[in-house]
């Protein structure tokens, strides 16, 4: 198919495409083998997918599930623990989030995402508050790594959760239990109060029913006279839990400080790192904080990024560089908003950004300056490309 653009309102246009199309299905660059293939990839991973909110669910007073059914095509499948990017427009801003699949993946008729309020979050305080049944949302294909591999995971699934990270673990004990499959999950799923529980109810409920899974609510500040597991998902809770910690996979999924807390206490028991699989959990909270920023800058110090086609944006320190760009106007693609999926680069021509160490960016990425601007912070005035 030939890209869109002025020229289609050029005399001959039609019949110049034709000829272009028919020599090159003879030149043997398109085949009937190769437009097959590229409409199961386009039915497996669409570039876009309509959906439409049927149903809302309030889960607890600061969450709600979103239950979305596809408007003019079938969903694509997905695994449990995958995420789909939502692309929203708030206040005139363009920007995407991407959301775990609460839902289990065996049923194909809806994807249910679950958001919970975050203070001044710009996507959950519109999702809570401003999408109503009957919306239409714009999306993609499912996407992420965060999901049971038979080959590699052991069948006996710890997974620690904290908050809203509860999402791909209930899509994942859903399949399960749904479907009968042979495999054991032990959650320990972290929150500040009971209040916060999202799916307690529901968890307990298949807890009681289900040998094979177990659920461990751990309070950090119960009421009084609680009397399950308390304060955090320590080495000490997680010894007496699971015992034997052999022929365990370890799955974490929640925000960062659940990450900073929980790998040191999995290390101090000797789980080996290739037994634990994190989910991304978007950008840094306080990167500011991040091991390797520099002293000398602060979050709020303001530096000019100027792009290649001479426009202007001035971007605060300790603010994604995307989230900056997106600000102004400028958005360069997004899906996963936490590093991984390089969708979002960009080519940083003249100035120094911090990326933390880690971020999984190609070689020849870095060696011709492209960085993840869902993960790059302004030290300096920039000059970029998009
Ligand atoms: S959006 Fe995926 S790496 Fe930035």
């Amino acid at each position: 198919m030939m890209r869109k653009g002025i020229w289609q309102e050029f005399d001959g246009y039609e019949e110049i495409a034709g000829e272009i199309e028919n020599s090159l299905w003879a030149a043997g660059e398109r085949s009937f083998d190769k437009v097959l293939a590229a409409r199961y990839i386009q039915r497996l991973h669409p570039r876009q997918l309509k959906l439409r909110v049927v149903d809302v669910i309030q889960e607890t007073p600061s969450t709600r599930t979103l239950r979305l059914t596809p408007v003019d095509a079938a969903l694509p499948p997905f695994l449990a623990g995958q995420y789909i990017p939502l692309y929203l427009t708030i206040g005139g801003i363009r920007t995407s989030r991407p959301y775990s699949i609460s839902s289990q993946p065996r049923q194909t008729g809806f994807y249910d995402i679950t958001v919970r309020r975050v203070p001044d979050g710009l996507a959950s305080n519109y999702l809570m508050d401003d999408v109503k049944i009957g919306n239409l949302l714009e999306s993609a294909g499912p996407q992420g790594n965060f999901y049971f591999n038979p080959l590699f995971h052991d069948d006996h699934m710890v997974c620690i959760a904290g908050g809203s990270g509860i999402t791909p673990f209930m899509s994942m004990i859903r399949e399960i239990v749904e479907c009968g499959l042979d495999r054991t999950v032990t959650l320990l799923y972290g929150n500040r109060q009971l209040d916060d529980v999202i799916f307690h109810d529901e968890l307990e409920r298949i807890a009681a029913r289900f040998d094979n899974i177990t659920y461990i609510p751990v309070i950090e500040k119960p009421a009084e006279g609680y009397r399950g597991a308390c304060g955090y998902i320590n080495a000490a809770l997680l010894k007496e839990m699971l015992g034997d910690l052999q022929g365990k996979t370890f799955f974490l999924c929640g925000p960062q400080g659940l990450y900073d807390f929980c790998l040191p206490e999995l290390e101090s028991l000797g789980i080996e790192r290739r037994k634990i699989r994190k989910e991304m959990y978007g950008p840094p909270g306080d990167i500011c904080s991040y091991p390797g920023w520099p002293e000398e800058i602060a979050a709020e110090d303001r530096f000019t990024v100027t792009l290649k086609d001479g426009r202007t944006v001035s971007a605060r320190a300790g603010v994604p560089l995307l989230v900056s760009l997106e600000k102004k106007g400028i958005v360069p693609s997004s899906i996963c908003r936490s590093g991984e999926c390089s969708m979002c680069r960009v080519k940083v021509l003249s100035g120094k950004v911090f990326q933390p160490a880690g971020t999984p960016v190609r070689r020849s990425d870095t060696r011709y300056g492209y960085v993840h601007s869902c993960v790059s912070y302004p030290l300096e005035d920039l000059e970029i490309m998009i």
